[in-house]
């Protein structure tokens, strides 16, 4: 193969090809998944960001699907932990679960559907007219059932993308850097 040196040319490999080694490691970075859009960190497999303005809890649902997500709630201890990273220090977000009292007794619903996980702090919830679900920071990211008119920022959720599965292209620029492509 001949290069000339100074010109740009584009190389596409099949990534299931055996190549050797200082390639394998730039395919492997290639084939991540990605959060497409500032802000948005990938944990397991999808995407979260906090919107950017402080809102009611349904206004904060509405920021979501503007965003191409959906609000969201911890599903698992773990994920609830990565909640409160999101949050930060101090945090208190709205998260998408919220009382339904058109159900005796007032059932709870997460993402819409009855909550099979929760995180309650001691003694909550406590206040029939506090319909939706603030999770704090501070308080090692437990539960509190608060007006959903109050402002805070809200946690959104999507799912990461997925990079093209068998063509990986870089261009290779002078000195023989490499530099991948979409
Ligand atoms: C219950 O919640 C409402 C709305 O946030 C509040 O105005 C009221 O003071 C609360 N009641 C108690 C007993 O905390």
């Amino acid at each position: 193969m001949e290069l000339t040196l100074g010109a740009m040319f584009k190389l596409c490999i099949l990534q299931w090809l055996p190549i050797w080694g200082f390639l394998a490691a730039s395919i492997s970075a290639a084939n991540m998944m990605r959060c497409p859009g500032p802000g948005w960190q990938l944990w397991k497999g999808s995407c979260y960001v906090l919107t950017d303005k402080t809102s009611t809890w349904q206004e904060g649902k509405s920021a979501c699907r503007s965003m191409g997500g959906r609000m969201a709630a911890p599903r698992s201890s773990e994920e609830n932990d990565f909640f409160v990273s999101l949050a930060g220090p101090g945090g208190k977000v709205w998260i998408a679960c919220k009382f339904n009292t058109a159900v005796a007794g007032g059932q709870l619903a997460c993402e819409g559907v009855e909550a099979e996980f929760t995180k309650w702090h001691n003694g909550e919830p406590n206040n029939d007219s506090e319909e939706c679900v603030l999770l704090k920071a501070i308080s090692s990211g437990t539960w509190f059932d608060y007006s959903c008119q109050n402002p805070y920022p809200s946690v959104c959720k999507k799912r990461a993308a997925k990079p093209s599965r068998d063509l990986v292209c870089y261009e290779v620029g002078e000195n023989g850097r490499l530099v991948g492509t979409a």
